[in-house]
C-alpha cells in the first residue's frame, strides 16, 4: 500500500503535495518522493528513504505548477532511496499505488531492447514502458502501456514535454480527482485533497484521467470520454482519515476484501496449481529436506502461527510445533538444519520473536519471516522473508493484518504440499480457485454484519465469553477470545472444544456466552457434541456456521452465517466474524477501540 498525489494550479506546487502527502502517510511511510517541473520547464525530482518530513528539509524552495508524489510502503524492493519514487525514465515520471504482477517479463523485454533500471522497483517498468510507446501524446502513450500490464495500479505521470497536463489511471487501487478552482489534484485518497477541496470524482476501474489546470477529463481504455459524477464530500479531515469510519479497527476490517486480496497477487498459478513465492529462495529439493516445522510468534501472530502448524500438517504432511517468542528463548529447543523456523511478525520488530529468530539462527536453522514491515528488523535478521502486504495497521487490534498471515500461510503450505507431492494439481488448483473467492466471501460477510451487531448487543453485560472450535477452528477461537478481551476488557477464553469437559465446563453457566466456530467439516459432529454439552448448562450459544447449515439452528440461539467454502479455508471468514464481534460489543461498552488500554502496537522489549 502507497500513497500517491498529484496537483496543477497556481498555488505552492510543492507545499500542496508535501501537505497532501501527509494526510497519506497511514497508507505507508517508508520513502518518500516527488517530481515537479519547475518554472524553466525543467522536471525536478527529490527522493529520501525517510518520512515526508525527511522530504520536506531536502526540497530546495521552487515555483512550479505541476507535480506528483509519493509515500511508500515497500512491496518490491526495500525501502532506499532508489527505490522511493517517482521512477523516471526520459522525460516520463511515474508514481504508482499497487503491483505490477508481470513486472519481471516486462523488465527483462525492456532491458534487451536498451533500458536501463536502476531500481529493484515493480514500478520502473511502468516508466519505462510509456516512454517506449511516448510519440507525443502523453494519454495514448499510458494507456498502451498499461495494455500491457498485468496486476493493480492507481498512476500518476508526468512528462516535461507535457507541462500543462497531468496523467492518471486506475485498476484495483484506490484513485480519486479533487476539483478545484483553477487547480485539480489527483488521489489515493480523500484526505489528500480535502484541505483544498471537497468537491470529488471516484475514479473506477480501467480510467484514465487528464488532468489540466481547467478540465479534468475522464476517459475508457480505449479512449472513449467517460461521464463522472461530482461528490460533494461533508465530513472533516479526521473522519477522512478513517474513510468515514468511526474508528480505524473497523476501517481496517472492512478493508480485508481488499488486503486478503493484495496478499494473493501474482503469488496464485492456478494453471500449475501452484503458488510463486519469488521472494522465499527456497527450491523443491530444499522444501523436501526440512523434515520439521517450527513456528514462532506472539500475540495474533501467535495464532495465525497455530492455524499454520494444522495446516502444513493436514495439507503438506510436515511435522511442525508452534510456540510463543517469550517461551521458545527460553527453552532448550531441540533444533537442528533439517528443522524451518517460520518467525510470523506483523512489525517486524517484536523483541522475543526477534530473540527467537536469532536462537534459532544459533542453531544453522533456516528462518523464514512473515511480515507486513518490508525492511523490519525480522527482514534483516532471518534468512527469508515474505511480505503479508496487509498496508499499514494503525489500531492496536491486529485485523486485516492476521488474515494477510493467513493467507500466506495457507499459500505456503500448498506451495510445501506440491513440492513434496502431498497434494496434487488439481487439489492445488481447487484451493487457489476458492481463495480468489474469499474476498468476495468477506464482503458479504461484512454486508450482514448487523447480525454480528445485534448479537454483540445482546451479550454486553456478560463477564465471561467462551470461544470454542476444533482443529483449523481452534485458532480462531483462540483469536475471537483475544480480540474480545483485548478491546472491550471482558474476559473471554478460547478454548479446544473438546477440553472444555477437563475444567471448563466447572465455569459454564446461563450468563455466559460461548461462541462456537461451527462450520462443516470433519470434526463438525464433535462440535455440535460439544454444543450440547454447553447448553445442557444453560450456556448461550453463538454459532458460526455455514450459511445452509439448518441443524445448528437446532442447538445454537444465534447462528452467524458465513458463506460456502472449502472446509480448510473456512478460518478466513469466521476470524472475521469474531473480529467484528469483538468491535461492536466494544463499541457498545465505549471503550477506547484503537488504543486499548496497557497494550501497544508493537511490543520492542522483552
Ligand atoms: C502486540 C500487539 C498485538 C500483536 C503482538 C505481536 O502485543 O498488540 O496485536 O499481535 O504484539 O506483534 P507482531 O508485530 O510481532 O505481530
Amino acid at each position: 500500500m502507497c500513497g500517491i498525489v498529484g496537483y496543477i494550479g497556481d498555488g505552492d506546487t510543492v507545499t500542496i503535495l508535501l501537505e497532501s502527502l501527509r494526510r497519506l502517510e497511514y497508507r505507508g511511510y517508508d520513502s518518500a518522493g516527488m517530481a515537479i517541473i519547475d518554472d524553466e520547464g525543467n522536471a525536478r525530482i527529490f527522493k529520501i528513504e525517510g518520512e515526508i518530513s525527511e522530504l520536506e528539509s531536502i526540497i530546495p524552495g521552487i515555483s512550479s505548477r505541476v507535480g506528483i508524489g509519493h509515500t511508500r510502503w515497500a512491496t518490491h524492493g526495500r525501502p532506499t532511496t532508489e527505490n522511493a519514487h517517482p521512477h523516471c525514465s526520459g522525460n516520463i515520471c511515474v508514481v504508482h499505488n499497487g503491483i505490477i504482477e508481470n513486472y519481471q517479463e516486462l523488465k527483462d523485454e525492456l532491458i534487451s531492447e536498451g533500458f536501463v533500471f536502476i531500481s529493484d522497483t515493480d514500478t520502473e517498468v511502468l516508466a519505462h514502458l510509456i516512454n517506449k510507446y511516448d510519440t507525443g501524446d502523453l494519454r495514448l502513450a499510458v494507456s498502451t502501456a498499461l495494455g500491457h500490464v498485468r496486476g493493480s495500479y492507481a498512476i500518476g505521470v508526468l512528462s516535461n514535454e507535457h507541462p500543462d497536463e497531468l496523467i492518471a489511471a486506475r485498476k484495483d487501487s484506490p484513485l480519486i480527482i479533487g476539483l478545484g478552482k483553477d487547480e485539480n489534484f489527483i488521489a489515493s485518497d480523500i484526505p489528500a485533497v480535502l484541505k483544498y477541496t471537497n468537491r470529488i470524482l471516484y475514479i473506477d476501474n480501467l480510467e484514465l484521467i487528464s488532468v489540466k489546470q481547467d478540465s479534468v477529463r475522464v476517459f475508457d481504455m480505449e479512449g472513449n470520454p467517460v461521464e463522472k459524477k461530482e461528490h460533494i464530500i461533508e465530513w472533516d479531515l479526521e473522519a477522512a482519515e478513517k474513510a468515514g469510519y468511526p474508528h480505524f479497527m473497523l476501517k481496517e476490517i472492512h478493508e480485508q476484501t481488499r488486503s486478503i486480496h493484495e496478499t494473493m497477487t501474482g503469488r496464485l498459478h492456478e494453471l500449475e496449481g501452484d503458488v510463486n513465492f519469488e521472494e522465499l529462495g527456497l527450491n523443491r529439493n530444499e522444501i523436501r529436506q526440512f523434515q520439521r516445522i517450527e513456528i514462532i510468534a506472539c500475540g495474533t501472530s501467535y495464532n495465525a502461527g497455530l492455524l499454520g502448524k494444522y495446516l502444513f500438517e493436514w495439507l503438506a504432511g510436515i511435522h511442525t510445533d508452534v510456540d510463543t517468542g517469550s517461551e521458545f528463548r527460553y527453552s532448550s529447543p531441540v533444533l537442528d538444519p533439517s528443522t524451518l523456523v517460520i518467525a510470523i511478525s506483523q512489525s517486524g520488530e517484536t523483541a522475543d520473536t526477534l530473540a527467537a529468530v536469532h536462537e534459532a539462527t544459533s542453531y544453522g536453522c533456516r528462518t523464514l519471516a512473515i511480515t507486513n514491515v518490508v525492511g523490519s528488523t525480522i527482514f534483516r535478521d532471518a534468512s527469508h522473508t515474505i511480505y503479508t502486504r496487509a498496508g499499514p495497521e494503525i489500531g492496536v487490534a491486529a485485523t486485516k493484518s492476521f488474515t494477510s498471515q493467513l493467507v500466506v500461510l495457507y499459500l505456503l503450505a500448498i506451495h510445501f504440499a506440491r513440492a513434496r507431492s502431498r497434494m496434487d494439481a488439481d487439489r492445488a488448483r481447487m484451493l487457489l480457485s476458492e481463495l480468489r473467492k474469499i474476498p468476495g466471501h468477506v464482503s458479504r460477510i461484512l454486508e450482514d454484519a448487523g447480525t454480528i451487531q445485534e448479537c454483540a448487543s445482546m451479550f454486553v453485560k456478560a463477564e465471561n465469553y467462551f470461544f470454542i472450535g476444533r482443529n483449523i477452528n481452534y485458532p480462531v477461537a483462540l483469536e475471537g477470545a483475544l480480540k474480545l478481551k483485548e478491546i472491550s476488557y471482558i474476559h473471554a477464553e478460547g478454548y479446544a472444544a473438546g477440553e472444555l469437559k477437563h475444567g471448563p465446563l466447572a465455569l459454564i453457566s446461563k450468563d455466559v456466552p460461548v461462541v462456537a466456530i461451527a462450520p462443516h467439516g470433519h470434526t463438525y459432529d464433535k462440535i455440535l457434541s460439544n454444543i450440547k454439552e454447553v447448553t445442557a448448562r444453560d450456556a448461550s450459544v453463538i454459532a458460526i456456521a455455514d450459511c445452509d447449515d439448518c441443524e445448528i439452528r437446532k442447538f445454537a440461539d444465534i447462528v452467524i452465517p458465513i458463506p460456502k467454502t472449502d472446509e480448510v479455508l473456512t478460518p478466513l471468514l469466521s476470524s472475521v466474524v469474531v473480529q467484528l464481534l469483538a468491535y461492536y460489543t466494544a463499541l457498545e461498552l465505549d471503550c477506547s477501540i484503537d488504543k486499548p488500554r496497557n497494550l501497544a502496537k508493537s511490543v520492542t522489549v522483552e
